[in-house]
């Protein structure tokens, strides 16, 4: 077993965290109070080739691996929950089904300016009725000639309110459940495309998401992405990978819970010492830094398979689930070791317990990674 990172994913992992603490931490407080899309740090991942990092360089991306990508994410995560989401969702949910799906033709219009970040995308399967029952998609795909006519809803779309493109999934034969799921890839400045009111979020504040109205849409035949009936199972393979992306995410949460409580429990004294010296403080930042360090090595393991083509969608169920818990965890034990401090807006603590709490929703709520994790076992996987 090797543990080493090579070269190139150190550069990546230093490069990340030098921008993380120079240019996104000192933001990350100002962003969530102002509910504020970071438009000039996208515009930086862009430059840095963070958001197409494992798309190949012949269409606009990093051509690195997905071993990279999670280690730019948690570094990204770590000073901004918001940023790491707006990343995530742009390589994992928008670039990777169109790298795998798409025709050479979509990846030279889409792919390329997505990879290299002229364009940010959206993924939109959630509907008001479809969230963890997503093969329930009320959205409807009507041939019309050489078009298809979409209508419907779509919710609490990441990056919506904010997306240049969207990689869709519509019901085309309702009749055939899972099967008559069709995905497309669709311009959010096409007519009949409109998007609500921004969603108003407990936490990644900075993060716009929200519903998608299609009302009588026209897409041509070539904004088709792959086979007509074999959206879900695009939709399926896609969010097994975003999964790794958000076990990531709230690795770099958990990651600022416990750096934050150790620098804040090695400074405060109580009781004539340093708080990290009381054992109370310091057996709880014991268990953080192990479970920091696990969800870790489960969400390396899920890339590294993935960048190996070996199966991976239950290591990648494993990690999320794994590190949504340790988040959730980490933060509540960070306030705790905070005290009065962790309960008011002037430290961060406050606001990684807002943003961990989506980790455990989005991209499969925990009870689905458990589900999914339990179908493989159930084949003897
Ligand atoms: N890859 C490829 N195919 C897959 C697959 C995968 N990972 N998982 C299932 N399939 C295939 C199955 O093989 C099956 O195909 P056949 O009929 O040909 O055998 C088909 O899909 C149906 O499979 P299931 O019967 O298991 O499907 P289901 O309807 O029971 O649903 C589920 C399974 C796991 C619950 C699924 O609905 C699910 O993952 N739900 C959660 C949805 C989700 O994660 N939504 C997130 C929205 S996006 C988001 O959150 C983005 C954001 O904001 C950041």
């Amino acid at each position: 077993m090797q543990f080493d990172l090579t070269e190139d994913q150190q550069m990546v992992q230093k490069t990340a965290r030098d921008f993380a603490t120079q240019e996104v931490l000192p933001k990350a407080a100002e962003i969530d109070r102002e509910h504020r899309h970071p438009k000039e740090l996208v515009a930086r991942l862009a430059e840095l080739g963070f958001l197409g990092i494992a798309v190949p360089e012949q269409w606009g991306g990093a051509g690195m691996d997905h071993v990279s990508y999670v280690l730019a994410m948690e570094e990204i995560s770590r000073a901004c929950a918001s940023t790491g989401v707006i990343m995530s969702v742009n390589n994992s949910l928008v670039c990777d089904p169109i790298l795998r799906f798409g025709t050479d033709a979509q990846k030279a219009r889409w792919l390329t300016p997505l990879a290299s970040g002229k364009l940010l995308g959206c993924f939109a399967l959630s509907e008001p009725e479809a969230g963890s029952d997503a093969a329930a998609q009320r959205t409807t795909a009507t041939p019309d000639g050489d078009h298809w006519v979409i209508s419907g809803t779509k919710n609490w779309i990441t990056n919506g309110p904010v997306a240049d493109v969207c990689v869709l999934f519509t019901m085309n034969d309702r009749a055939a459940g899972h099967k008559g799921i069709t995905a497309f890839i669709l311009p959010m400045d096409a007519k009949g495309v409109r998007c609500g009111t921004p969603d108003d979020k407990l936490g990644i504040r900075g993060s716009k998401s929200s519903q998608i109205f299609l009302d009588d849409v026209r897409l041509p035949a070539d904004a088709l992405l792959g086979e007509v009936g074999g959206g879900f199972k695009i939709a399926m393979s896609t969010l097994d990978g975003g999964r790794i992306g958000i076990a990531a995410q709230a690795l770099g949460i958990a990651r600022a819970c416990l750096d934050d409580a150790v620098g804040y429990a090695t400074q405060r004294k109580t009781f004539g010492k340093p708080i990290i010296q009381h054992q109370a403080i310091g057996f709880k930042l014991a268990d953080m830094a192990t479970e920091v360090d696990a969800a870790r090595l489960l969400t390396l393991r899920a890339a590294w398979l993935k960048d190996r083509k070996q199966p991976y969608g239950k290591e990648a169920a494993m990690a999320k689930l794994f590190a949504a818990d340790t988040a959730n965890r980490a933060a509540r034990e960070a306030i705790q070791v905070f005290g009065g401090n962790g309960y008011v807006t002037e430290f961060p603590v406050e606001r990684h317990f807002r943003d961990a709490k989506i980790t455990e929703i989005y991209e499969g709520t925990s009870e689905i990674q458990r589900l999914v994790i339990a179908n493989y076992l159930s084949k003897g996987q």
